[in-house]
């Protein structure tokens, strides 16, 4: 086996930290050291027993590591992600890939320009759930995909929206919470063509949507409905079925739907539907129950991938492309809403 990969995390707030977590029990990784502006930091840095810096430029001057992980606040993505790729250090950049396109791109265009990999941290990606799933769709067991379903409604607590940011533009479920789900049904069923988008905020009341319902319509003709709420009391959502996060107590449940011409497959909870003899609704429907376990360990494998991209053994399964793609179907659904009419992505 491979020497351990020496990972520098970017921002150690709550993200960071979980990453910090994360390579600790990656057997392919080790902690080179933290850089924050925040004193916090030096509480974080004795904890985890980790160099600590203030500034990249600091760190860049000391001994570089083998890869980063970006997880500042989105604004600061591009100026931080592009000091590594220059200096060719791989960066694992966390989700969104930023807040604004044009900046996306100027991330994209270094990675490439300097010939330097950068993975995008979408991290359900890396759940075995969604590989089965992305497997069983690969062998055409659902014959042509039809149409999706996905539902994203959890009821969050008031102490949640204490924290102002949360109320204001980008603060609430589309972004937060819908974008990994638009993630996953583009990584699954291909490129969004159309959108159409509704936002409603008639519960709460903040300036931001506390429901929305995205309609898309895939380059491959098929069709999906997501529905996002956080004001909705229900165990419907990946957040409260998949059992990532143990914040969150795990229903027996599934979020997401997805219907072909020969069979349909529902998830976290994996249950293949489809008909033994002839296909009719008159014929009892048969199903197959796939869930061995839960995979409770996505962002280590999210580590551990980030090796293997590092030591050219992977091609990042979700790239800066990918992360664009995604701000652009999020400029439609803006658009869209204001209208109610269908966009082109
Ligand atoms: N994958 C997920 O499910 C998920 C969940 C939450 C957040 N995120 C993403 O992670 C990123 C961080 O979010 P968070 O919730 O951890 O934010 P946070 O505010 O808790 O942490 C950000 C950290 O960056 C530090 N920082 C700011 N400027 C810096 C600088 N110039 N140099 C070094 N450090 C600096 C801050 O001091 C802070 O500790 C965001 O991009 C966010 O969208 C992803």
């Amino acid at each position: 086996m491979s020497r351990k990969l020496k990972i520098s995390v970017i921002g150690t707030g709550l993200m960071g930290i979980q990453h910090i977590e994360a390579i600790k029990k990656s057997k392919k990784a080790i902690l080179h050291s933290i850089v924050d502006i925040n004193s916090n930091a030096e509480i974080v840095s004795k904890k985890y027993k980790s160099k600590l810096f203030r500034r990249i430029e600091d760190l860049l001057k000391s001994n570089k590591p083998d890869g980063v992980i970006v997880a500042t606040p989105n604004q600061l993505h591009e100026k931080h992600s592009n000091i590594f790729l220059k200096n060719k250090i791989p960066v694992l950049l966390e989700k969104p890939i930023s807040h604004e396109i044009s900046s996306a791109k100027k991330i994209v265009n270094f990675s490439k320009k300097y010939k330097t990999p950068l993975l995008i941290g979408f991290h359900r990606r890396h759940n075995q759930i969604i590989s089965k799933v992305k497997n069983i769709l690969s062998s055409k067991k659902l014959g042509k995909v039809v149409s999706a379903n996905v539902l994203c409604w959890f009821y969050k607590h008031k102490e949640y929206y204490k924290t102002k940011w949360r109320t204001k533009k980008g603060g609430g479920p589309l972004n937060i919470n819908l974008v990994h789900d638009l993630d996953i049904v583009c990584y699954l069923l291909g490129t969004v063509k159309y959108v159409q988008a509704f936002k409603s905020n008639k519960i709460r009341k903040f300036n931001i949507e506390d429901t929305a319902s995205i309609n898309l319509i895939f380059n491959s003709g098929a069709l999906c409905t997501l529905n996002v709420s956080d004001t909705i009391v229900s165990p419907w959502s990946y957040e409260l079925t998949a059992g990532e996060n143990p914040v969150y107590p795990i229903t027996n449940q599934s979020a997401y739907y997805i219907g072909g011409t020969e069979g349909s497959i529902q998830f976290p909870n994996l249950k293949l539907w489809t008909y033994k003899k002839e296909k009719s609704w008159w014929n009892k429907i048969l199903v197959q129950n796939n869930r061995d376990k839960k995979d409770t360990k996505t962002l280590v494998n999210q580590i551990n991938h980030f090796a293997d991209v590092i030591n050219k053994k992977a091609k990042p399964k979700v790239s800066g492309e990918d992360g664009l793609n995604l701000l652009n179907i999020f400029k439609a659904i803006e658009k869209s809403s204001k209208t109610g009419q269908k966009v082109k992505v």
